[in-house]
Order: C-alpha cells, then structure tokens, then sequence
C-alpha cells in the first residue's frame, strides 16, 4: 500500500513541469548513467558489447514516447532504423524495444501503423526482431491492435508486452495466445500511473495477477519474457521450468538494476536479456525508475547534495 503511495506520488510529482525543467537541467550529475547507457548510439553498442562478454544478451530501447506530431514520429521512426541498420553491421543479437506512441501512436492509429510496417519491415530484411512496449491505459488496445494486424501480415518477429497491474491484462493474455504462432510475449507489473478504475492498486494483487499470467503464458506455450526484478517470481519460475522443463521463457531486466542478479541468473543456466536505453529523451524513463523504489531517490539526492 504504502509502495503504491509512494510510486504514484513520484510519478505525480514527475509530471510537474518545474520538476521535469529542473531534473533535466541537472542532467547526468544525478546518476541517470546508472540506468541509461548513454545519449547515442555508439554508447549503447559499447554497453551491449560489455554485456554480451558477460553471457548476457540484450534488448535496446530508443528512448522518446508520447511524440504528438507527425513529422517527429518520422524523426524517431528513422532513428529506429538507423539503429536497426546499425545493430545489422555488428556481431551481436538484433533485437529492439520501441514505443507506440514514438511511431505516432498518439497522433493517430494509421500513423503508428505506417511507421510500425517501416520498422518491421527493416527488421526482417537485417534478421532483427521488435518488441512493441506496453505504455499507458489510453495506448493498449492501440499497441494490441499494432501488433494483431502487424502479426497478421506475417511480421511473426514482432512481440508485446502485458502489464499485470491492469485488470484487463489476463484476457489480452488469453487473446494474444490465440494467434499463430505463437508470440513472444513480455511480461511485466506496470511502470505507468492508472486508477483503480483500470488497474489493481494493491501490489499483492499486482504480484498475484503477474504469477497468474505467468503460468498461463508458459503453459500454453508462448515464449514468455519474464521481465520483472521481483526474486521470490524469479524463484518460482525457475523451479516451474525446471518441473515443466520448459525452453521457452527468459529472464529480462533493466539495464542498471540488479545487476549482481543478472549475472547469477545468467551463471545458472537462464537465458537473461538486458533492457538498454539510450538517447537524449531520458526523463520518463528514469523517472519511473525512481518511482519504482525510494532508494533510488535517496542515490538522486546524494547525487545532487555531493
Ligand atoms: P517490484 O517493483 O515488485 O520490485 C521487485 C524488486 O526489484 C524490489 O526489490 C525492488 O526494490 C527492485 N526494483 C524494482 N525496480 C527497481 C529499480 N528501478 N531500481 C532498483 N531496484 C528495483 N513497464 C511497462 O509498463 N511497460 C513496458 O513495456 C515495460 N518494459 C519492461 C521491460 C523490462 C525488461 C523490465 C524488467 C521492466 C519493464 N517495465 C515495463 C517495468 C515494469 O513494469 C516495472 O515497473 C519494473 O520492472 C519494476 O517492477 P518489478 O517487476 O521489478 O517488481
């Protein structure tokens, strides 16, 4: 309960222009570095090569949401094929995270969908795949219309991501495991500010619809990603695989958070992606980082004080 308070709280407070002006002002002095590789290119590729020695694999993500013109969705959809023709030329995986609303998800559906065919289009011509992150309550049945009609036309190296925190979710779940084959899917609590009108506001029943959709996604044969840093799921899900000797999951975790877990995970046999951001648009996203523990703001203090 009190997670929850202090999480909305954050993200209340982040959204407060003086706040967002101010944090940007201060830049990497207060530890965005921790969670983010870097504002170009060439950083990320230098962090993914880092992790890969480490048997880690990895996911970038562009960062840039809620872009509301046309022109800058084209912008960042260039920019993910750059990245993508880039990711082509290196000896390392193909894989992307991008956002719906950075494709012009926030303009108009048949915009996002224009610019999601460039880039999926791209990606299967340089062997990558793409995942469509899962932003907030206004932009999923968007995202899952993206994907459905994106799947449709063969795009089968595309994939989403659910959010337990949302009621919702379990039946998205059940939709998306109707398709054939099969898509990936990522599997997370939720980093985004929703009411009770739309979303489970105590974590336990968080957690709980998150093992439910767990399970259901393994059983029913989908390549699950199991993006979470919770170690009692993480627990279970390694004695579920191990019982059901399951292939098809892997772990996922943000770039920056646990890494000690992320090495261990990867030392036992698991197959562990890591989520890399990159880029100069980096305030959502560590905001919602901080919101995700208190500690993390006390790391941002320090910083500031020191
Ligand atoms: P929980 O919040 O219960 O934390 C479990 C443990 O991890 C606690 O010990 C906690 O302190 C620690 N922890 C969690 N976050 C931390 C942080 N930032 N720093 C340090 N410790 C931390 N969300 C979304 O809405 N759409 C999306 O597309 C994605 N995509 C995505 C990809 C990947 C690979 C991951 C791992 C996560 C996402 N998320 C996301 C974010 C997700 O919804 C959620 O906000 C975070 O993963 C935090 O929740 P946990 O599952 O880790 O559990």
């Amino acid at each position: 309960m009190i997670e929850g308070l202090y999480r909305r709280g954050l993200l209340g407070i982040a959204d407060t222009p003086a706040v967002a002006d101010f944090v940007k002002s201060q830049g990497w002095k207060l530890g965005v570095g921790r969670f983010v590789a870097g504002e170009t290119l060439e950083d990320v590729l230098r962090a993914v090569r880092a992790l890969h020695q480490e048997g880690l694999s990895s996911i970038l993500d562009l960062l840039g949401e809620f872009i509301d013109t046309e022109a800058g969705a084209e912008a960042m959809t260039n920019e993910v094929l750059r990245t993508l023709d880039t990711l082509a030329q290196e000896d390392t995986e193909r894989y992307m995270s991008v956002k719906p609303t950075q494709l012009g998800l926030g303009v108009s559906f048949e915009l996002a969908l224009y610019n999601a065919r460039r880039v999926a289009e791209r990606a299967a011509e340089v062997g990558a795949r793409v995942c469509l992150d899962m932003e907030n309550v206004p932009y999923v049945d968007g995202t899952l219309n993206l994907l459905r009609t994106l799947y449709g036309e063969g795009h089968h190296h595309l994939s989403t991501v659910l959010q337990s925190y949302l009621y919702r979710s379990m039946g998205d779940l059940e939709a998306l495991l109707t398709l054939e084959p099969k898509p990936a899917i990522r599997i997370v609590k939720g980093a985004y500010r929703e009411s009770e009108a739309v979303a489970f506001q105590d974590k336990r029943q968080v957690d709980d619809n998150y093992r439910e959709m767990l399970y259901r996604g393994l059983e029913a044969g989908a390549h699950i990603g199991v993006a979470t840093h919770d170690e009692s799921i993480i627990r279970e899900t390694e004695a579920f695989v191990r019982g059901a000797k399951a292939k098809n999951y892997e772990f996922q975790l943000l770039y920056g958070v646990k890494p000690s877990l992320q090495r261990a995970l990867a030392a036992r046999g698991h197959k562990v992606r890591i989520y890399i951001p990159y880029g100069e648009d980096w305030y959502g996203y560590f905001s919602r980082r901080l919101a995700e523990r208190p500690a993390n703001l006390a790391f941002v203090l320090r910083g500031l004080l020191g």
